[in-house]
This record gives C-alpha cells, structure tokens and sequence, in this order.
C-alpha cells in the first residue's frame, strides 16, 4: 500500500508567536453509491466506494483556539453543538485531536472551544458524522495554513484534510471534493487510494451533474446500529468476501456508467448496493428497514415502470431512503414525493438536497 506519513515534529508554534485565532468551515454530507461497509486497520476500507456530494445537508463548525497557559499532552477542548454543551461528542472529538498530536503536535499547545451545527433537524435520524468529521478535518489544516503555511496548493490541502477525515469516520473523506468522490483502491479510478477520498467530479457527465437526492425520512430515530459496530459485524459475516468482491467489480460497472451517462446501469448498480448493505445487516440478525421504507421503495419501482423515468432509491445504514433523479424530472417527481411518498414520512418530512460544490471555507 502507498506510503504516508502526516507526522510532521515540526508544526510546534514558538511561545513569542501564539496568539488566539479562528476557522470556520461548512462541510456535506454525502450519499454513497457503491457503499463502504467493513474496515480493518486504522480506519482503512475492505472495498472502493463512490459517492455524491450533497449541497444542503451541511455541518458548519468554527474552531476557535488559544494558547495554553502550560503546554500538556491532555487535549483542552470545549463542544458546543447548537449552542448548547454537548459532552459525548466533545469526548469523541478529545479522541480524535488526542489521536492527531503527531501529525499536529500543536494541539498540545492550545485549548480549543468548538461550535458547531448542522442544517438537518436532530430529529431526522441523519448521521452527521461525514459532514462534522470532514469540517473537523478541514478546520484542523486551516490552522496549520494560518500558523506555518506550507501547502504546495489546493489539492495538497484537500489531500490532507480528506485523509484527517478518514481518520475521523470513513466515509466523512469523501465530503471534501466537489459532486463526487470515490474512497478505496480500485483499478478503475487512477490516483485512487484507500487512505483518502478523490474527486472526481472531472469525470462525470452531465446527466449527474444536476441529481437530487430526496432524503425521505421514515423514522428519526437513532440509529439501532452505529456504524463503528455495523463495519466490525462485517468481521463474523460468512457473506463479508462475497460482499466485497460485489462492490470491487460493481465499481467498475458504475465508474463506467458515470462516465458515460448511462443512467440505468447506474440505477441498477445503485440500488443493488442499497439492498446488498442491508443484506449484510440481516445477516447479522439487524432489520434496519421499517416498514415504510418498503412501502416507498415498491412505489419508487412502480412510479419507474408506469413513467419509465430514471429515479432510483439508495439507503444508508438506517430505514430513510434517499431517491435520486435528475433535475429535468425534478417537477413530476416533486408531485409524486408530496403525494404518494411524504405521507409515508414523519410529519410528511423530507429534505430536498442535491449534488454539490464541496466544502466552503466561511
Ligand atoms: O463512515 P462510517 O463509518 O459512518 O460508515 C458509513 C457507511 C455507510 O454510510 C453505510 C456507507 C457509506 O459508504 O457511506
């Protein structure tokens, strides 16, 4: 495997140069295609995936720091999630900064007080840890630019934040690049590599340059599985090998499909992948489809076969389904989703979000 070494002694600020400072970043989420499910090492994939970036479902996270007092090897950290303390997230961000001192030895050197938000409701059941890890990620080098500088360029940055986020939750290292990003070595990305996300936006064609996704929100409830123990049930799963080989050749089929505008393989691909993850979890004795997501997958199916138009369901590890469909049939769906899916919903909830341009910094 390709050789990395972030670990950088150097990136220690001298006492006469420590001055407060802030960054903010606003990071998405991001919905895969061919999905990420098992992991071994550190944070490192059992198979390539490809995802969208998403435009609306965003995290933003400013990261204000100062010096401390006395330099220590305990990480100094405050969390603030929409304005309120919120202690499990501040330890598991503590975890992450205290597992960064070598590649940051900085963050020894000050305290950190952490706000951040998200623009989907608690309440819609949406991991947020892609679009919070990747604004983490993104603001951690953002400090490093400010204080030592030393980028080549764009990319160098991208590169390094991408593999941060990784190191904060998978998936979160394919929310760094603009309309989509594949994570994993696969022969049919060049440049690809399973310790950071690439974009690939270059090589999309229009036909999904334009695509939404409806998060269709079936329970907001948490989720019954996190992921952490969802990839180490892949370990003891006798279908895991299998698995994996599906995802490696179905990268191939839907690298080339995105390449080619060809939106049935595409679609094919993409719901094959939905239902192979969730396969994967009734394997481990998990249902993670409620009732709901069955009654809109059938009608999504349905609605393909009487209009013959090109929308297609995926889900993450939890009973919402997300519908994609290119924007030139975004009105007719629209009357669709409000009359046939949303009553499905909770509340008649769902988010409309859509492909976008990747992480800005505010
Ligand atoms: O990044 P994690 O460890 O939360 O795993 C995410 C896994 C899926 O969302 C189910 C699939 C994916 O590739 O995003």
């Amino acid at each position: 495997m390709e050789e990395l070494n972030y670990n950088n002694p150097s990136l220690i600020i001298e006492s006469a140069n420590l001055k407060p400072g802030k960054v903010v970043w606003r990071s998405p989420s991001n919905i895969a295609i061919v999905k990420y499910w098992g992991k071994h090492g550190v944070q490192l994939p059992r198979n390539p995936s490809v995802s969208f970036t998403l435009a609306s479902s965003i995290t933003d996270t400013l990261i204000e720091y100062q010096p401390k007092e006395t330099p220590s090897n305990e990480v100094e950290l405050e969390l603030y999630f929409h304005s309120e303390r919120k202690e499990d997230f501040e330890t598991k961000v503590k975890k992450y900064f205290a597992s960064l001192i070598d590649i940051f030895p900085f963050i020894k050197q000050m305290s950190f007080v952490i706000r951040t938000g998200n623009s989907f409701p608690h309440s819609a059941g949406i991991a947020s840890s892609a679009s919070a890890m990747s604004a983490l990620a993104l603001g951690l080098c953002s400090i490093e630019d400010e204080l030592f500088g030393g980028f080549e360029n764009d990319a160098a940055f991208d590169k390094k934040a991408s593999y941060l986020a990784r190191l904060g939750s998978g998936s979160a290292c394919r929310s760094i690049f603009p309309t989509m990003s594949v994570w994993g070595k696969t022969s049919h990305v060049e440049g690809s590599s399973d310790l950071y996300g690439i974009g690939i936006g270059d090589m999309v064609h229009e036909n999904f340059k334009d695509f939404h996704d409806d998060i269709l929100i079936v329970s907001g409830e948490e989720k019954s599985v996190s992921s952490t123990a969802g990839h180490a049930l892949m370990e003891g799963n006798p279908f895991a090998e299998p698995r994996y080989n599906q995802a490696r050749t179905n990268m191939g089929k839907v690298i080339a499909a995105i390449k080619a505008g060809d939106l049935e393989t595409f679609g094919k691909i993409t719901e094959e992948e939905a239902l192979s993850l969730h396969a994967m979890m009734m394997n481990s004795n998990y249902l993670l489809m409620r009732p709901n997501s069955l009654k809109i997958i059938e009608l999504v199916r349905e609605y393909r076969r009487e209009t013959n138009h090109p929308i297609y369901f995926t889900l993450d590890a939890g009973p919402n389904i997300h519908l994609l469909y290119p924007e030139n049939i975004m009105p007719e769906v629209r009357v669709f989703v409000d009359e046939q899916l949303a009553p499905l919903c909770v509340d008649n909830y769902f988010i409309g979000d859509w492909v976008g341009e990747g992480p800005e910094q505010q």
